[in-house]
């Protein structure tokens, strides 16, 4: 009987112990998977706008404003404080270039383009580190 209740504890410590750790792995990960999640958002309002074939359009040029105040934030939110990687750094600084050289006031055709170099510029930086 004594041997069943510690098992018994033990399980529910145990899983306790299992579930703090999985939240706390989360939370760790929520910042740089929300950027991600919105910058897929961005990036899918603006290929919708620019296939749409009105441009410049106020939905670019608002999608244009977020991702390059975004881009800014890859480097926090994906090195750790006082941690360095050459390559993720330069992944990092060829995705602010793409996005800077987005023009949004160009017209839909450019701007598909300069989209579509932004979407290879994700991928670059996925095939490595995501
Ligand atoms: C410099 C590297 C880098 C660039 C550039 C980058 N990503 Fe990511 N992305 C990552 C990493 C690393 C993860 C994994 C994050 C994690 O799970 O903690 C990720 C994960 C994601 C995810 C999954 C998020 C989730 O909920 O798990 C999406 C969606 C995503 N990225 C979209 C994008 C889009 C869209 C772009 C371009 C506009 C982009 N990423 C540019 C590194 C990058």
């Amino acid at each position: 009987m004594r041997y069943l209740v510690c098992l018994v504890v033990g399980a529910v410590i145990g899983g306790l112990f299992a579930m703090t750790l999985a939240n706390a792995l989360q939370r760790r990960n929520a910042w740089p998977r929300a950027l991600m999640n919105v910058m897929q958002h961005e990036l899918g309002d603006a290929r919708n706008a620019a296939k749409g074939g009105t441009c410049p359009s106020p939905v670019l040029q608002r999608a244009s404003e977020h991702l390059r105040l975004l881009a800014g934030d890859l480097e926090p939110a994906l090195l750790a404080t006082g941690s360095r990687d050459r390559v993720l750094s330069q992944y990092m600084r060829d995705f602010g270039k793409v996005v800077t050289a987005w023009e949004p006031g160009a017209d839909c055709l450019r701007q598909a383009e300069a989209l579509t170099t932004i979407t290879n510029a994700c991928e670059a930086c996925h095939r490595d580190y995501r």
